[in-house]
Order: structure tokens, then C-alpha cells, then sequence
């Protein structure tokens, strides 16, 4: 299962929410309907009528009415406020204890990921996929290594502005499995529509073997195409941007790729995670996602093949 929407909340934050909508959704239906109802009847009263119809006292009368409309206006705008200052308060509420700790990091135009763990050994960075296990809170702490975007995943909660130098923190828990589409919500440039990502809600045994997986290093190559993939791998621009641990690539301005293999997409939620498009996205990532930070890379086909054979030896 896949979603993208506020009004199927999958966590208890998210559910904060989409009950806030529809309290509001029903006051306002409710006031429209009373709103178009009395300008029909008044406007079907006045034309079966004629001018020395008009009641003593009429004007009196008409005058309560208003008043009593204002003070009714100023009682749901009332209500609808509480609702909303109650609703605001208990999604900002700090985390519960035993909180599954992360922090997402937002780059253009894609996700760093970052497990850490008091343990150093036990700390990983991933990109635009998460994992959380359904039934813990997690806490999030947003960060944004250049603009301004905001991190959005309407299933399970609303959005959080990663403000440049303002770290902030919230939290969230998925109280069912499934996997959830999330959307960078602010304009961040070009390919702010392509910052996707997805949280894969699972359970804590899955979530668990998920964990040891990505703590483990890069397996060495085993065939000899693989090798040589490593070995074009090493020898492109590639390990200047992107990290393969295990491996002397160690750059960090790029998604982490120590298990690029195992992830559902490419190029933050824009490609599903297959062999075409991979190749495609490294022979010309701005065909793709044009104004992207990766350069095109020119090779041979034979290199390509390696190269491909080896990244998908990345789990
Ligand atoms: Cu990042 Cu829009």
C-alpha cells in the first residue's frame, strides 16, 4: 500500500489532524447550508409579499436576528479556535520515552537519512527512504543543509519547515504497516517537485533485520563484472560526492549508497529502483532531473554494464 493523503491517517499524529479537517469540513458545511438556506427563504419571502405586508416591529425583529447571527459567528469561530490551539498543542508535544531517534536532513533536492545511535557503531545514514517500526514513536530532528524545505508526509503527520541553521524536532508514530509517500512542501528550486521520499512502515521484526542490514558494509564484489564495476566505480568522479562503506568512497554531499540496491527508488521517490533506470539515471541525470548536482558521466557500455552489476550488489 501507497499513500499520499492527509484524509487516511495511518499514525496517531496524522489522525490529530485529518479529525481537526473534518471537524472543520462539517462546522462549515453546516454554516453554509444555514447561510444559503436563509438567503433563499428571505429571498422567496420578499417576493410573495407586498410593501403594506410589512409587520410593526419587523425592523426590531430584524435587528435580533443579526445580533443573534454575530454571536453565533463568534461562538463557532470560538470553537473552531480551541479546536485547533488543542489539536496544534498535541502534535507539538515533546515525544514519548523510548522514542526511535532520526534525523532528516533536506538537500536539493533530495533526503539524507541519519540513524544515530549513542553507539557509533551502531549509527547509519541512509537517503529518501525511512524505516520505522509501526507502533514507536519516532523522533525527528529536521535539518536543512542549504533552503528552505519542508518535510511532509500527510499519512503521518503534517508538515515541518527545515529552516537553514534552525534545527527542529518532531515526532510521529505509524500505527499500521505500509509504505508512505512524502513530499518536499515548500519551493526549493527546480526539482522541488521531484524531493520525494518514503517511509516504509513495518513490523519490529522486519525493522529490526532492516537495521542489521544497513549496519553491515557494502559486501565485497564477487564476480569478476562486479570487480570490475568496483573498479569503474573508484576510478569515476562518483566516490568524491558518495559514500560506500567499506570502500575508500567516502563523500558526503551525495545520497549514501552503501545499500543502494536495497532501496525502492531513485533520485528521491523520481525513478522506481530498477536496472534501466539506474543506467539511464548515470548516463544523464539532467535528462532526468534537470538542475540536479549530478554531472552526466560518459563511459563505455562495457563499463556501464560492470558498473550497474555492481551497484546492484549493494544490498
Ligand atoms: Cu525541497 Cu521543495
Amino acid at each position: 500500500m501507497k499513500g499520499l493523503s492527509a484524509l487516511d491517517a495511518a499514525g496517531v499524529q496524522a489522525a490529530r489532524i485529518e479529525d481537526l479537517w473534518w471537524i472543520f469540513f462539517w462546522v462549515c458545511a453546516a454554516v453554509f447550508v444555514l447561510v444559503i438556506g436563509s438567503l433563499l427563504a428571505a429571498v422567496f419571502r420578499r417576493r410573495n409579499r407586498s410593501d403594506d405586508d410589512v409587520r410593526p416591529g419587523g425592523e426590531r425583529r430584524m435587528a435580533r436576528v443579526v445580533a443573534g447571527a454575530t454571536a453565533l459567528s463568534a461562538v463557532i469561530l470560538l470553537g473552531l479556535l480551541v479546536v485547533s490551539v488543542a489539536t496544534g498543542s498535541a502534535v507539538g508535544s515533546p515525544s514519548p520515552a523510548g522514542a526511535l531517534k532520526l534525523e532528516v536532513i533536506g538537500h536539493q533536492w533530495w533526503w539524507e537519512v541519519r540513524y544515530d545511535d549513542p553507539v557509533p557503531s551502531r549509527s547509519f545514514t541512509t537517503a529518501n527512504e525511512i524505516h520505522i517500526p509501526v507502533g514507536r514513536p519516532v523522533h525527528i530532528v529536521t535539518r536543512s543543509s542549504d533552503v528552505i524545505h519542508s518535510f511532509w508526509v500527510p499519512n503521518l503527520h503534517g508538515k515541518r519547515d527545515l529552516i537553514p541553521g534552525h534545527p527542529s524536532e518532531i515526532w510521529l508514530r505509524a500505527d499500521r504497516p505500509g509504505v508512505w509517500r512524502g513530499q518536499c512542501a515548500e519551493f526549493c528550486g527546480h526539482q522541488h517537485a521531484n524531493m520525494g521520499l518514503e517511509v516504509v512502515a513495518e513490523s519490529p521484526e522486519q525493522f529490526q533485520a532492516w537495521t542489521a542490514a544497513q549496519l553491515r558494509p557494502a559486501p565485497p564484489p564477487r564476480t569478476p563484472l562486479a570487480r570490475r564495476g568496483q573498479e569503474v566505480f573508484l576510478s569515476l568522479p562518483c566516490p568524491t560526492c558518495h559514500t560506500v562503506a567499506g570502500t575508500p568512497a567516502g563523500g558526503k554531499t551525495a545520497p549514501d549508497l552503501s545499500h543502494l540496491a536495497s532501496r525502492r527508488t531513485l533520485a528521491a521517490g523520481t525513478l522506481p529502483n530498477t536496472r534501466g533506470h539506474l543506467g539511464g539515471w548515470i548516463l544523464d541525470p539532467q535528462n532526468v532531473k534537470p538542475g540536479n548536482k549530478m554531472p552526466p558521466i560518459a563511459m563505455e557500455s562495457e563499463d556501464l554494464l560492470a558498473l550497474l552489476e555492481y551497484l546492484e550488489t549493494l544490498r
